[in-house]
């Protein structure tokens, strides 16, 4: 098959790209610079140097690759050029608004977007599903994003003469992830800079990167459309995955930070992360494109990750 991606060089993007070259696909990759060019050259793909708010030469790009599926992976939470928030927030909007239409005017038949499990309401008991609302009602900060993911979501679903596969991954973790043993967040562990707020109980779904890049496969592999949780098995308080990271990073035990307080210097959006958030069920990934995490659990995978640096 022929595919078009826009985020081959991202976290995500470098363990995709070998995938789908190995699995026989001709992949056609967008980045911004041309040293990563040639990190896309040796994954296999054919790079194209671009940039998703030009959008003259994106209908270009997407033309000339000859496309049947625009796979779309762009955040900008990596940034060094801006508020990496900010970034993502106009990527999500305007990126995917260009990526749908040099899609269309291409002639692309399917389009699988990247987007995030976590930012479901977190009012309700349990898991959430593929069916829980964006927390679209949410303090400023949070709802910002939420808004954002709601456009990626709504324009990836609604783009005309094509389908739409939306993907709401878990939190990262593996290697280029802020879960990185050398990554924000070990980092912030071992410097004591990163509490539990409030109970902790903000339930993370996380996901290893090999996971969730096999699942675009699992969709290629389906004549399907709609949105599915891609999530591992094994959802988790941060109460409890805290400490247990901590443990495995020979770091501190984490502090605590009442939520106020927390609201006050870390923001509605770490609160929502750290207190409020609640899990996401797989069920319908599982159930609907034969897909099932290699690495059922955040504990084994972060076993892995962090005893394998010592
Ligand atoms: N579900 C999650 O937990 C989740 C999801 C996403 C990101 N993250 C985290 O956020 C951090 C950074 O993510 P990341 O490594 O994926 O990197 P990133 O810096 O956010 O970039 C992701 C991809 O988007 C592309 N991109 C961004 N803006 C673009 C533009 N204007 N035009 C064309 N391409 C553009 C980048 O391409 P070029 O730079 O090559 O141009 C790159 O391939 C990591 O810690 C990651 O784990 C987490």
């Amino acid at each position: 098959m022929n595919i078009f991606i826009a985020g081959g060089t991202g976290a995500i993007g470098r363990v995709l790209v070998p995938l789908l070259v190995g699995a026989g696909h001709k992949v056609v990759a967008l980045t911004r610079s041309a040293d990563r060019a040639s990190q896309l050259e040796r994954m296999g793909a054919v790079p194209v140097v671009g940039d998703v708010y030009d959008e003259t030469r994106l209908v270009r790009s997407v033309a000339e690759s000859e496309a049947e599926v625009v796979i779309h992976q762009l955040t900008a939470f990596g940034t060094k050029d801006g508020d990496p928030y900010e970034e993502t927030i106009r990527v999500r909007i305007e990126g995917t608004r260009n990526l749908v239409s040099a899609a269309r005017a291409a002639g692309v038949r399917r389009i699988i977007a990247q987007s995030i499990s976590f930012m479901c309401s977190p009012f309700g008991g349990g898991l959430t599903d593929e069916e829980t609302p964006l927390y679209l009602d949410a303090p400023a900060a949070v709802r910002a994003l939420a808004e954002a993911v709601a456009s990626l979501e709504r324009q990836t679903l609604g783009a005309s003469g094509m389908s739409g596969t939306v993907l709401r991954y878990g939190w990262f973790y593996g290697p280029g992830t802020s879960y990185d043993p050398e990554g924000s967040i070990p980092r912030a562990i071992r410097q004591g800079t990163m509490p539990i707020v409030g109970a902790g109980a903000g339930t993370y779904s996380f996901i290893d990167l090999r996971d969730a890049a096999a699942a675009t496969l699992s969709v290629l592999a389906h004549e399907t459309s709609g949105i599915y949780n891609i999530v591992d098995e094994a959802p988790v308080p941060l109460n409890k995955w805290l400490p247990f990271a901590a443990g495995l990073l020979d770091a501190p035990a984490p502090g605590q930070i009442d939520e106020a307080s927390a609201r006050q210097k870390l923001g509605d959006l770490r609160v929502y992360y750290m207190n409020e958030q609640r899990g996401a069920s797989n069920a319908k990934a599982k159930r609907e494109l034969d897909w099932q995490p290699a690495f059922p659990s955040w504990r084994t995978g972060f076993e892995a990750l962090y005893r394998a640096g010592k």
